[in-house]
């Protein structure tokens, strides 16, 4: 999320805290190694196109093994299949959406659009309450897909389906009539009634759509419609159920919690469910004693964001945002574990409505941005890749302990198995490290750690077992030594080639210090996109290959990959901080941001990328004050939707004086082809 000015919660700067301090270095150790593939950024950012040469002259030789663009598997590859057929967009600072010559954009499913019950009507002046709000689509619309409403029975209908979305967080300001009221303007209380209408416009909607015969798309008002809420029960799986830490007077069997928040991207798995991200659930929290280190590393303050655990009917379903222990309390009668309940990936199944949403946290506890799956084989383990979208964390990798089998598959393969972290080595390769007590290299870092009593300054006397690693995800990160990032977004796996790209949106705090070959930019304002090959082009495989796919910036920003300017970025295609990334069925790469919108980039934007060629075209710029988040198409490929985040203005429906609302946008051709090609 970017845009902290349309909601004055987020002016704190503690907002997304830097909370990992463990300086782990592993480049400084391999700066002298001959790199085999070098990427580096020239352009026109000053201090940061110094540091990048400096540390490439430093430490890079030339090589004679590498292909001589970068390009991983560019000599398989037809880069006609995934050309570029538009012409592209200008930036905008317009306070609409524009899209190519021969395309229409069409707002659809707007905050508040009635969903499920009683189908309550939105009311332009946003007086909705609570009840309400529980039965229509949340806000802030980020990670999206489209299941084809035959999809169970093996279909791939482009007409009809399940269009699942999350609500990431909320205006606070927009989703009431008269904005928030303040506790602190309140006698330290909240209206429970706003509250309740804050907790229901987060989370997922399940919308089902169908499209008529003139092409235009509405909601079918059925059962399937369904939102599940930062109040939903949400059952507890994998290492973690049943683990004391989890223990709550909710759930004094730590096997349920309520609620999800904070959803950002998503991830559609290999059978047919959603997967929705719990990103910056830390700051919905409030904890007024010490706190524990699986509240201390990932961010957990004294106070909370918006202050639900202090609604004024002291129900249960809000005081549990104090985390606070109290005095002569225990987990069974006050809410000290509930935040150990967030910080996961959440399944759907978006086609058995009445089944409870699943927390499968063997994919690690941290700030989820979203999940990528690697092509599943029968047979072989399931793997998935997660990035922690905060300074300085960490790229995970799931490899399940199951096999997968089509006939079979559920969400239970990803309730045991393996998680690892990723370390970028200079020289372009890359290792998995185990977040295992089973690994004798990673027990004896967790033993010394525990020996030296600290790990970047958190207290730290070992783990109390495998689900105690899991609970502190970065914890063991940190110790197993992985190499932070400028805050990992969105993944993407090439449907052709099985290479894995992440966004890496941006991190102004990198000092020179802190660069290394993955992430090379001091002070990195802009951002980058880093990919890589598993070895052997197996994704269970503990070793990689990887590159820098494009450095973001203005125009004159040059990847250069051993010497040679393999992208410059001009007028067609500048952009900064990428953050959703998506790859379409036929292979084109999709790039959305979440940056700054002053002059040169304007408005936030999607462009659309050949992944042979790296040629980038920008396709889509969003109205003012938004981030363009969350894309996908019909299997088709000819309808696209793309979520449209905190606009600030009276985006979609330029009423003056209407709230702004976010809102998914239809993007078709006029003749009816293929989107981007
Ligand atoms: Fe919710 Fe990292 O963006
Ligand atoms: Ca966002
Ligand atoms: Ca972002
Ligand atoms: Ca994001």
């Amino acid at each position: 999320m970017a845009k902290h000015d349309v909601d004055p919660n987020y002016l704190d700067p503690n907002y997304e805290p830097v909370v990992n301090h463990s300086e782990n270095t592993p480049f400084h150790e391999v700066l002298s190694t001959r790199m085999q593939r070098r990427t580096v950024m020239k352009g026109t950012v000053g201090a940061a196109l110094a540091s990048v040469m400096g540390l490439g002259l430093a430490g890079c030789g030339s090589d004679s093994d590498d292909d001589s663009t970068g390009d991983i598997n560019a000599e398989a590859r037809d880069p006609q299949a995934t050309a570029l057929g538009f012409k592209a967009v200008p930036v905008s600072n317009a306070n609409t959406v524009v899209v190519p010559e021969g395309y229409t954009a069409e707002a659809f499913l707007p905050w508040g659009t009635p969903l499920t019950g009683s189908y309550p009507e939105f009311f332009a002046d946003a007086s909705n309450g609570g009840a309400d709000q529980e039965q229509q689509v949340g806000m802030h619309h980020d990670g999206v897909h489209f299941f084809p409403i035959d999809l169970p029975a093996g279909g791939n209908s482009s007409s009809e389906g399940l269009l699942v979305m999350n609500h990431e967080y909320i205006n606070q300001k927009a989703l009431h009539a008269n904005g928030p009221v303040k506790a602190q303007d309140n006698g330290g209380v909240r209206p429970a009634d706003q509250v309740r209408k804050e907790i229901a416009a987060h989370g997922v909607s399940v919308v089902h759509i169908k499209r008529d015969g003139n092409g235009v798309w509405d909601v079918v008002r059925n059962g399937l419609n369904r939102r599940v809420t930062g109040g939903t029960e949400i059952d507890i799986s994998g290492p973690l159920k049943g683990y004391s830490k989890l223990v709550t007077p909710f759930s004094p069997n730590a096997t349920a919690t309520r609620g999800t928040l904070n959803n950002c991207a998503m991830g559609a798995t290999p059978w047919g469910t959603y997967l929705t991200a719990e990103e910056n659930w830390h700051g919905y929290f409030a904890n007024k004693g010490s706190r524990p280190k699986e509240q201390v590393r990932h961010g957990v303050g004294s106070a909370s964001r918006y202050d639900w655990e202090l609604a004024d009917t002291g129900e249960d379903q809000y005081i549990r945002f104090d985390v606070t222990p109290v005095e002569n309390g225990s987990a069974e009668t006050d809410y000290r574990n509930e935040a150990n309940t967030f910080g996961f990936m959440v399944e759907i199944d978006p086609f058995s409505p009445e089944t409870n949403p699943v927390k499968r946290t063997a994919l690690g506890r941290f700030g989820h941005e979203g999940v990528i799956f690697g092509p599943v084989e029968e047979g072989k383990p399931v793997v998935c890749y997660s990035g922690d979208d905060s300074r300085f964390e960490y790229i995970y990798k799931f490899v399940s302990d199951q096999p997968y089998y089509a006939d079979t598959a559920n969400g239970s393969l990803l309730d045991t198995g393996t998680l690892y972290v990723a370390r970028f080595n200079d020289d372009g390769s890359g290792e998995w490290l185990p977040l295992s007590l089973d690994d004798a290299g990673f027990k004896a870092k967790v033993d010394a750690a525990a020996a030296r009593g600290t790990v970047g300054g958190i207290g730290f006397n070992g783990f109390e077992n495998q689900a105690d690693v899991i609970l502190n995800t970065r914890l063991a990160a940190d110790i197993a030594g992985a190499t932070p990032m400028d805050r990992p977004e969105w993944g993407a796996v090439d449907p052709v080639s099985g290479e894995v790209y992440f966004t890496l949106t941006n991190n102004s705090e990198r000092l020179e210090s802190q660069t290394n070959g993955a992430n090379p930019v001091a002070g990195n304002t802009t951002g980058h996109i880093i990919r890589w090959t598993p070895a052997g082009d197996d994704h269970t495989s503990g070793s990689f290959d990887w590159d820098i796919f494009v450095f973001a910036g203005e125009q004159g920003t040059e990847t250069v990959v051993d010497d040679q300017v393999i992208v410059a970025l001009t007028d067609d295609n500048i952009f900064n901080s990428p953050d959703g990334l998506w790859f379409d069925y036929n292979g084109r790469l999709w790039i959305q941001t979440d940056g700054s919108d002053d002059a040169p980039y304007q408005n936030n934007m999607m462009l659309a990328a050949n992944p042979v060629t790296r040629e980038i075209k920008r396709f889509f710029v969003g109205p003012q004050g938004c981030e363009v988040t969350g894309v996908v198409t019909t299997p088709d490929s000819k309808t696209m939707f793309v979520n449209i985040q905190h606009p600030e203005k009276d985006w979609p429906f330029g009423t003056e004086g209407d709230h702004p609302r976010d809102a998914v946008v239809i993007v078709t051709r006029d003749d009816g082809g293929v989107i981007g090609a």
